[in-house]
């Protein structure tokens, strides 16, 4: 099955509330939240005080991806505001296998994010005790850029590799998805579909999420 997360960063901040609403009523299994810390990636965004506002407007996945250079510091106030599953990035600066142990001891489930230029081999050692996989198909710390094509090797490389461990692990895309881009990343082993600015602003949300499925 294919779960959509929309990406709030695309959403109208300043009406959160009702756009996270919307796209409950739109039946998307995630809500994909980017926080970003202005130092790992270029970018500033929000943090956990601001989702965890919206986090009664949801029913479904509070999908965290931390774009942050120590996410291990931050485990605690992610959780307390309401993330379901907290992806952080395998080129952070924190500890990779205490930050997951931190997140598991929180009863939450934990992705790593790979940046365009990390191969598949970097999440290997840490694979079997992930729920998911994330491949940034864009250079992380802005919404609105186009596809990278030459991810999906990769992506079938993790696909491959998911499947030989046995494991139940989600394997998401994140940056230029969009109607078209959506099939290509299924085609080759993809079942989480991020997508801000293909979603926020569309008439008909429901219509928007499912012509990615
Ligand atoms: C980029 C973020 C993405 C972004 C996707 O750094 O991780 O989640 O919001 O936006 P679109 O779908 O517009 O590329
Ligand atoms: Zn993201």
């Amino acid at each position: 099955m294919i779960k959509i997360s929309p990406s709030i960063l695309a959403a109208d901040f300043s009406n959160l509330g009702q756009e996270a609403r919307d796209m409950d009523a739109a039946g998307v299994e995630m809500l994909h939240i980017d926080v970003m810390d202005g130092h790992f990636v270029p970018n500033i965004s929000f943090g956990a005080p601001v989702y965890k506002m919206i986090r009664k407007d949801f029913s479904g996945i509070f999908d965290v991806h931390l774009m942050i250079s120590e996410p291990l510091r931050y485990i605690d106030d992610f959780v307390k505001a309401g993330a379901d599953i907290i992806t952080f990035h395998v080129e952070c600066d924190s500890d990779i296998q205490a930050t997951i142990d931190k997140i598991k001891a929180a009863g939450k489930k934990v992705g790593l994010v790979l940046k365009p230029k990390t191969p598949a081999s970097a999440v290997k050692p840490y694979l079997e005790q992930l729920d998911m996989v994330l491949v940034m198909t864009v250079e992380p710390g802005f919404g609105g850029q186009s596809f990278m094509h030459d991810m999906m090797p990769k992506v079938k490389e993790l696909r491959e590799m998911i499947d030989a461990s046995g494991k139940e692990i989600d394997l998401e895309v994140d940056g230029g998805v969009n109607a078209e881009t959506a099939k290509i990343c299924v085609a080759n082993g993809a079942n989480v579909l991020v997508a801000g600015s293909y979603l926020f602003g569309k008439e008909d949300y429901k219509a928007a999420a499912d012509s990615l499925r």
